[in-house]
């Protein structure tokens, strides 16, 4: 199969006449079950017509996705919610009404309407509107209700350039829509309203405190996704199978800045020694201090939103440079910190390496 790219215009909006055009042309893709690659301001999603199940079998098929793992349904009008859940409860709308569009998924009770495929068996679905010119203008076009994960092949780092779902995608997807880099560049917050209290099952942009002070109680986060020692499985499906990694071992680095500093520099020289490729992960101040192979740098070390909107492409350059090992400075952890630290822990398949701080 050919893989037809269409470069958007002007993806920020408005969207250009051609520009439309070629999202329509997406739309009547999808409409045939076909599939279509789309930027959001999260990730590039893999869409399909959530409400066809052949469709969804054929991205499960695409990605190499086991298909016990569900779909996010992609929605542009609060309306279309009552098509596909049942019992909507009043956090929805509130939550809609803060976060909406924006990265913010919702599990809630699934209708019937949504087959059994895109839910990946289970009788709740994920359902988001994202906040992408694009992405809102394709899911319109295409009939309302678009299934998608990321676009990447399985176990490998979501992309955040069209460029990257083309390596991931080429000849397996009808079109990709290149709607320029994500903004976010981490997947959105997934909110679980369908049990007896909100828990978060996988961070995002979206934080535990923004969630809590919208609905004025607590919102608690699955303890499994973010303790690399935590015996309970996910809850979240995707979330319990080893993901968004390079080929090259990962290790995130805990510590004072300036331990992390000095460690990462010894090691690094030892790595090479050992006839190793290297590469580090780390702040805009400490560029120049490493000598490694690949460098890919951020913001501050505090600055989760520099760190996020370039990891996953900074795994994806590892790759391409043949890297063994990547070395991750400490970035924070907190707030939306919490969602790089989760997808960082995943990358390097739950192993940390903590220094001793001195005090
Ligand atoms: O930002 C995003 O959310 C991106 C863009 C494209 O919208 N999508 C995305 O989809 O990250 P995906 O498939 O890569 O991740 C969806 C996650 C998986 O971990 C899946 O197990 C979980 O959502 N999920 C989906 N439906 C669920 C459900 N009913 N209950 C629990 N977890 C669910
Ligand atoms: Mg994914």
């Amino acid at each position: 199969m050919e893989t037809v790219l269409y470069t958007i215009e002007n993806p920020d909006g408005p969207l250009t006449e051609n520009d439309l055009k070629a999202v329509h042309a997406c739309g009547d893709i999808i409409k045939r079950g076909g599939l279509v690659a789309f930027p959001t301001e999260t990730v590039y999603g893999l869409g399909g017509d959530a409400l066809n199940e052949s469709s969804s079998a054929r991205i499960y098929e695409a990605k190499g996705r086991p298909s016990d793992n569900p779909l996010i349904v992609h929605i542009c009008d609060l309306e279309d919610l009552r098509l596909i859940t049942e019992d909507i409860p009043e956090e929805a709308y509130v939550l809609a009404g803060r976060y909406w569009p924006g990265p913010l998924t919702m599990i809630l009770k699934a209708s019937d309407a949504v087959p059994r495929k895109t839910t990946g068996g289970l009788d709740t679905v994920a359902v988001r509107m994202p906040a992408n010119a694009v992405a809102l203008e394709f899911i319109r076009a295409s009939g309302g209700y678009i299934a998608a994960p990321s676009a990447n092949l399985s176990g490998k780092p979501s992309p955040t350039k069209a460029v990257f779902v083309m390596e991931d995608m080429r000849g397996r997807i009808d079109a990709v829509i290149d709607g320029g880099t994500n903004e976010i560049g981490l997947e959105s917050t997934i909110v679980d309203l369908s049990g007896d209290r909100p828990m978060i099952l996988r961070p995002g942009f979206i934080t535990a405190d923004d969630l809590s002070d919208a609905l004025g109680t607590k919102v608690i986060t699955d303890p499994a996704i973010l303790d690399p020692n935590c015996k309970e499985r996910p809850k979240a499906p995707g979330m319990r199978y080893r993901h968004y990694a390079p080929k090259g071992e990962v290790i995130p680095v805990k510590g004072s800045p300036e331990e992390v500093l000095g460690y990462i520099k010894g090691e690094l020289s030892a790595a090479r020694n050992a006839g190793k490729r290297t590469g580090v992960i780390c702040c805009m101040e400490n560029a120049s201090e490493y000598d490694a192979d690949v460098i890919r740098s951020a913001g501050a070390l505090d600055d989760a939103k520099a760190a996020a909107h370039i990891f996953y492409s900074a795994l994806r350059d590892m790759d391409d440079e043949n890297i063994d090992i990547i070395y991750v400075e400490n970035f924070t952890d907190l707030g939306f910190g919490e969602a790089l630290w989760n997808r960082l822990l995943k990358s390097a398949g739950s192993r940390v390496l903590e220094l001793q701080t001195k005090s």
